[in-house]
């Protein structure tokens, strides 16, 4: 589906982005800006700031940024073309229809459809639920201590024990049985033909961040296989993306969430006011459900059940969530069985005390191996301490690690010197016995390489974009030719030909990308956090040294692909590189 640059710009332009944040979010002006409470992390005081002038936003506390479509797209999980849409509509701008492939369409409105009719679904049994026939599943509730407000606030319900209802009651409205059967609602047979997929349970909706009901959980009132039941995954439900609570749980105070098994530990620790639980949706933690808490949060505090389950499920969290740079502690619950139970007998204060104990996750996963090792005998605590030390060894960053030597030492009464001693040992003993690296290493150093170069090009895009007089200043040793090839050499080719035709506008180039990642890509690109460099003088220096990046890796590039036949070529790149030389002399002065 392809909408023209010029119908995309003209909704952007008509929608101004001051107006449409002003619809969600609370904006103060200050100065050139506005500023307000990030929608998209918990925070205390605003480092939101919107701009008239750019028609760009960007967070200075999590880094979230872009254009009025990005706003739209993080905001209301839209698509490009979603955003598009509700901006065009806002704005009266009519878009074509025939440019919508009549495939992208159908699935479009599949999916609002199939939303509608979940809702239809929870409405439903949320007022069965009031009914004399829904009175056992009310007396549950109340006897599992849920009061009328939590009940209402996350829409539980009943579905009834007749066969169809719910079946009968969406034909009524209108549904055919192919849409109901799409939303996981029913089942079919030969033989009985459509009849409801839930049965006699207490229902519980389940919502994506934006309140939209995507699938939902049944519980058996008392014993009974399964316990639960779910939606199976729909066009609107992936498990695997989805956590429960997080609709509420997205405009916490609170700066971590409390990420626990079950749908009832969610309700029970939001009754008690812990509005930043979330749950996974039966499933394990998945890299999905963790990139999307970290939109919201930096840290996790993991709230599992007290058995066995539940220890292995958070020794796998922690290695995910930290891999993604979301830190990691664990609440034990013992002596209960899990969080819902804990604070029914406890209560909020005696919680809120287990989170203050919350254990770091590392230290927790050690606390968990202890149990391999006979701690009682010198062998047994040395092979321990190796253990230990080849995990240390797994902390790329050296304060970090050392960090955790020094934690690890305390704990375990031994020197932080020697501790430090036989990480640094096994490290250099595991590079000596593996002269090439585990593949999984040697991609992350690579990574690691990539993400230096592709970062030292992000910083100058930013400043290209920021300052008009450091683009003049540039423009004779930098083309966009020395951009990585896609994204960034796309951005950086558009950025110099507004530069050229007069005047840069960075919302307008974010347009370009109408692909979902790309535009989030684009977006950060332009909001690249530059150091905060006091002095004129130390901006300079830092600018021409991400300069003389951005080139030696560009020739080292075109060193690598040079045909050594090329006479030319070669002679133009010893050139190129002795040029790097001046760059180093550069003087660049920094608004
Ligand atoms: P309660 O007994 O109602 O307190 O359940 P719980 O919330 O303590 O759940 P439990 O720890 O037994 O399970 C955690 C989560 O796993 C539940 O919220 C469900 O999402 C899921 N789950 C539990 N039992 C089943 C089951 O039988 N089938 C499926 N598909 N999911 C289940
Ligand atoms: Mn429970």
């Amino acid at each position: 589906m392809y909408y023209p640059d010029e119908l995309v710009e003209e909704v952007r332009s008509r929608n101004d982005i001051v107006d449409v944040i002003s619809g969600y979010v609370k904006l103060q002006k200050k100065g050139n800006s506005y500023f307000g409470l990030c929608p998209f992390h918990n925070e205390k005081s605003p480092s939101f700031s919107v701009s008239r002038q750019k028609q760009m936003y960007y967070c200075f506390g999590c880094g979230a940024g872009g254009n009025v479509f990005t706003f739209l797209m993080e905001y209301e999980n839209f698509t490009f073309v979603e955003a598009l849409k509700a901006l065009a509509d806002r704005a009266g701008v009519e878009l074509p229809e025939q440019d919508v492939s009549a495939e992208a369409k159908e699935k479009f409105r599949k999916k609002a459809v199939l939303l509608e009719i979940n809702k239809e679904a929870a409405k439903y049994f949320y007022a069965q639920l009031k009914t004399p026939r829904g009175e056992r599943a009310y007396t549950y509730l109340k006897n599992r201590k849920l009061d009328d407000e939590t009940i209402t606030s996350f829409g539980l319900g009943y579905a009834g024990k007749q066969s169809s209802d719910l079946y009968q009651y969406l034909r009524a409205k209108g549904y055919g049985e192919e849409q109901i059967r799409e939303a996981g609602l029913i089942n079919v047979s030969e033989k009985y033909g459509a009849y409801d997929k839930f049965n006699n349970r207490v229902m519980f909706p389940i919502m994506d961040a934006n309140q939209r009901v995507i699938g939902f959980g049944g519980r058996v009132m008392g014993d009974g296989e399964p316990k639960y039941l779910n939606s199976p995954e729909t066009p609107v439900f992936d498990k695997s993306r989805n956590l429960y609570g997080l609709h509420r749980a997205r405009t916490s105070r609170r700066p971590y969430f409390l990420l626990c098994e079950g749908y009832m530990d969610v309700i029970a620790l939001h009754q008690a006011g812990f509005s930043n639980a979330v749950a996974s949706l039966g499933t394990s933690l998945t890299s999905g459900h963790v990139s999307l808490m970290k939109r919201y949060v930096r840290e996790v505090y993991l709230t599992y059940d007290s058995d066995g389950a539940g220890t292995k499920a958070a020794l796998r969290a922690i290695p995910l969530l930290r891999e993604a740079g979301i830190g990691a502690k664990v609440i034990r619950m013992e002596p209960y069985k899990d969080p819902d139970e804990f604070i029914k007998n406890l209560g909020a204060e005696a919680f809120e005390e287990r989170i203050s104990q919350a254990k770091n996750g590392f230290l927790f996963t050690l606390e968990m191996l202890e149990r391999d090792y006979d701690m009682d005998s010198p062998e047994g605590r040395t092979e321990f301490m190796r253990e230990t030390a080849r995990r240390l060894t797994e902390f790329d960053e050296e304060i970090e690690r050392n960090n955790y030597i020094e934690a690890v030492a305390g704990v375990y009464h031994t020197g932080v010197e020697e501790l430090g001693r036989l990480v640094a040992k096994t490290a250099v003993q595991r590079g000596l016995a593996r002269p090439a690296r585990r593949p999984a290493q040697a991609e992350k150093k690579d990574r690691g390489k990539e993400n230096g170069r592709v970062k030292s090009q992000r910083i100058l895009l930013t400043w290209l974009i920021e300052d008009a007089s450091v683009f003049h200043q540039v423009r004779k040793y930098i083309e966009p030719s020395d951009f990585e090839e896609g994204l960034y050499r796309t951005v950086a080719q558009l950025l110099y030909e507004q530069y050229e035709s007069g005047a840069v506008n960075p919302a307008q180039i974010m347009n370009h990308f109408t692909d979902e990642e790309e535009h989030r890509e684009a977006a950060a690109l332009f909001h690249t956090r530059i150091r905060d460099l006091e002095s004129p003088r130390e901006q300079e220096k830092a600018l021409r040294e991400t300069l003389i990046k951005v080139k030696e890796y560009s020739l080292e590039d075109a060193a690598r692909n040079l045909d050594p036949a090329d006479i030319k070529g070669l002679q133009h790149l010893m050139e190129a590189k002795r040029s790097v030389q001046d760059l180093r002399k550069l003087h660049i002065s920094v608004n």
